[in-house]
């Protein structure tokens, strides 16, 4: 793996010359920041060598370079999901890449669907911790030293520093905003009731299919990390409704913009 690490930053650092300090994943519906960014470079997954192509509707899966708040970022517009039938190191190999072009903060966000009973559609939830429900961990296998430890310490798996000045953005700009407790799980179906009830039960306030493996990377690689989710439908009991793909990509479109504005002055204070 450590070869087709190399591999594909040597590939990226040729062609851009860009030496990011900030990496950010964005998820479904969610790609908007994208427009913020002062763009440098953009590369299609399908050019890069050893990335996953990304197949999902709503995700356009392409890696951008630019200026955003003032500093040099890159975006995965698009990220792999588990259920897409990637392996979960295939689903994390992006974030090994952005360590090793040289990011110091690892910033996402996801389209999840509430289960905390006093979460309404369309809110924003800072996530303050995980829980992995997928049926794996990326970090099985042999551990490669130069990444990181063979037991990654995930006490702090959301930076307390970085939730604090978000939050403190939020207040400023008059945002209101939960924080909270994501599982992961693997989809593709979305819950039943039963599973949302239990989703509560195991301590989540929110469920989604995806950020809890980038995540696990990046403690392994000491990358602080900071995620937001926007609930975009409800899995609570006599609130549960019908839900589709493009209602999840609607809502997360809505709420989008106030969450674009947290993101954007959080890395203006990094
Ligand atoms: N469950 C799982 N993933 C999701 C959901 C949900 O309700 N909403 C958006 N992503």
């Amino acid at each position: 793996m450590l070869e087709q690490i190399k591999e594909t930053v040597n590939y990226i650092s040729n062609k851009t010359g860009f030496k990011p300090e900030v990496g950010i994943i964005l998820g479904s519906g969610l790609g908007g920041l994208v427009n913020e960014i002062k763009i440098e470079h953009q590369i299609s997954y399908e050019d890069i060598p050893h990335f996953p192509v990304s197949t999902v509707e709503g995700h356009s899966g392409r890696l951008i370079f630019g200026k955003l708040a003032g500093k040099k970022v890159i975006a995965m517009q698009g990220r792999f999901h588990y259920y897409e039938g990637y392996t979960m190191k295939e689903v994390t190999f992006p974030v090994r890449v952005m360590k090793f072009l040289g990011i110091k903060t690892l910033i996402l966000s996801n389209a999840s669907g509430g289960v905390n009973p006093d979460f309404e559609i369309g809110d924003i939830m800072i996530i303050n911790d995980q829980i992995n429900l997928l049926p794996s961990n990326p970090l099985i296998g042999i551990n490669i030293k130069e990444l990181g430890p063979r037991f990654v310490d995930m006490h702090d798996a959301y930076d307390k520093n970085l939730i604090n000045k978000a939050l403190k953005i939020a207040k400023k700009n008059g945002i209101n905003c939960k924080t909270g407790i994501y599982a992961a799980v693997s989809g593709p179906c979305f819950e039943t009731p039963s599973e949302y009830k239990y989703v509560r039960n195991v301590g989540a306030d929110t469920v989604g299919m995806s950020t809890v493996p980038e995540v696990m990377v990046a403690r392994h690689m000491d990358i602080p990390c900071f995620a937001v989710s926007i609930i975009t439908d409800l899995g609570v009991e006599g609130k549960i409704v019908e839900i589709s793909h493009n209602e999840v990509v609607e809502v997360a479109n809505r709420a989008e913009p106030k969450m674009t504005l947290i993101i954007k002055e959080l890395i203006a204070e990094l």
